[in-house]
């Protein structure tokens, strides 16, 4: 999918809550190229009218959007000093808004099946995703992982993009007693047994190690996988290469053996990246 221009325009909060434990929905009314971003772009918030200052900026994945009311909303966990600032925003208080970032995950190919795997922070975008592939007419499975059930987001948010949600929680409270990865290896199962030609593809984004082994389990059943990288990020827009990955191609030179992931993710195909 073409990356939408991105603006810097101010919005407006209408609606700000706490959806799990450190979990907040911020929901923020705006016009503009925002209402256009597809599934897999961001945005950098800041508290506050317009400001040329991009270090004080906090990155979010858009997690919906809403056309009727012209909204769109993140999702984000209670970190740090950006996302404990942000935490305080009330209704009707302005947020500068740049965005929208970065390059969208690719369509699924042919009536291969789509399998979102997420977790923790991971999780937004793929409700995105989830919600755009069923309005195209697909049945994404949705594979979520947290630490304990208090860190699940609620069904409620879950639910626009899928019918079929699978949970797991690394202490049992909730769901599958394990990783996602256990319920990954299930679905891909469940390909084997199908009549359908078409294989899965897969989709994730979560905490580096989750991703490594979702990638690694792609590989293995060889099955196409796109990865969204959330790697620390300053300015936002390429020139502090303070957000790079490594690639795994051979490189011939620095440039090519390393990626900004700000410009040229944060989706990758997962064979593109040293894990
Ligand atoms: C493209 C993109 C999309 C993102 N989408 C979301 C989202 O939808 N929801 C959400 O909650 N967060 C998301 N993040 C991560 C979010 O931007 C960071 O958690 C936030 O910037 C932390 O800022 P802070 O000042 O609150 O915490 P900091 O003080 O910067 O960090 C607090 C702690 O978290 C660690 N940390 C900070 N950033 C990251 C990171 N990116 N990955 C792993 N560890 C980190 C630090 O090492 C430190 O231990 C996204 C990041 C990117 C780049
Ligand atoms: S965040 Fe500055 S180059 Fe990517």
């Amino acid at each position: 999918m073409k990356p939408v221009k991105a603006q810097d325009v101010d919005g407006v909060v209408v609606s700000h809550e706490e959806v799990a434990d450190d979990f907040r929905h911020l929901e923020i009314e705006i016009e503009g190229a925002f209402l256009d971003a597809k599934p897999g772009q961001f945005v950098q918030l800041l508290p506050g009218a317009a400001t040329s200052s991009p270090l004080l900026r906090i990155p979010l994945s858009i997690s919906h959007i809403d056309l009727t009311a012209s909204t769109f909303s993140v999702l984000y966990e209670i970190v740090g000093s950006k996302s404990e600032t942000l935490s305080h925003l009330r209704i009707s208080d302005p947020v500068s808004c740049l965005g929208p970032l970065g390059h969208a995950f690719p369509s699924p190919p042919g009536g291969a099946r789509p399998l979102l795997v997420g977790g923790g922070i991971g999780v937004p975008p793929l409700i995105h995703l989830g919600a755009h592939l069923r309005g195209e007419g697909r049945s994404p499975i949705l594979i979520v992982g947290a630490r304990h059930a208090g860190k699940h987001l609620p069904p409620r948010l879950l639910s626009p993009a899928t019918r079929d949600l699978r949970q797991a929680t690394d202490d049992g409270s909730l769901g599958h007693h394990g990783f996602v990865t256990d319920l990954l290896a299930a679905a891909l199962k469940e390909d084997l047994a199908s009549t359908a030609t078409d294989q899965s593809v897969i989709y994730t984004c979560g905490p580096h190690p989750m991703m490594a082994a979702v990638a690694r389990a792609a590989e293995e059943a060889g099955v196409l996988c796109y990865a969204s990288l959330e790697e620390y990020m300053a300015c936002g827009f390429g020139v502090c290469v303070g957000c790079v990955v490594e690639r795994s191609a051979t490189p011939t030179s620095a440039y090519e053996q390393f990626s900004r992931v700000c410009v040229d993710g944060p989706v990758y195909d997962s064979r593109e990246i040293r894990w």
